[in-house]
């Protein structure tokens, strides 16, 4: 299947890899997300805590094609080797995932505080760094 797709996109002119224009959904929703909640703290901006809630809806559903298009590409460009980073990556997306959809089902937005919650948003951003230095190191060396 990995095959069919690459030899369609190459008869339509694009020659590149896939994965890195779809991780932008994820690496910058949750990059909103932590950024609109903690404005949320301020108290004539606490209606930001929705939009920080909205910014995890998406990035969660952005996941779904960033990690298949990841995928794709592995097995296309890197032979399906495996290697840690490859590995890391996986369990960095499987822990992010899980984390934004703790994130959906507990979070309330209606009064954001300090809590478990916003502590989730912060730790959203690490696993986003990893999976985007991983892959930076995968794609640069
Ligand atoms: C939420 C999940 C993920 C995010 C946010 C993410 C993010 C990234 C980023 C930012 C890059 C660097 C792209 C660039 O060069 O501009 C990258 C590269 C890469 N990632 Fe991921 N990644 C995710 C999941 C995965 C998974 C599960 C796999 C493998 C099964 C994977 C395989 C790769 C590969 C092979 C590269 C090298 C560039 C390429 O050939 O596509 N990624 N990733």
């Amino acid at each position: 299947m990995t095959e069919v797709i690459f030899a369609f996109l190459s008869k339509i002119g694009f020659h590149h890899p896939i994965h890195p224009a779809l991780t932008h959904i994820p690496m910058g929703m949750v990059m909103g997300a932590v950024t609109f909640r903690l404005a949320s703290f301020i108290p004539r901006l606490k209606f930001l805590a929705r939009t920080g809630y909205h910014c995890i809806v998406l990035g969660f559903l952005g996941i779904f094609p960033t990690v298949f298009a990841g995928y794709l590409d592995w097995q296309h460009t890197f032979g399906g080797q495996w290697e840690f980073l490859i590995i890391l990556k996986m369990v960095l997306a499987v822990l992010l995932t899980a984390l934004m959809a703790t994130i959906l089902y507990m979070d309330d937005t209606e009064a954001p505080k300090f809590n478990k919650v916003t502590l989730f948003y912060l730790l959203a951003v690490l696993l986003a760094i990893g999976l985007g230095f991983s892959g930076g190191q995968l794609q640069y060396g």
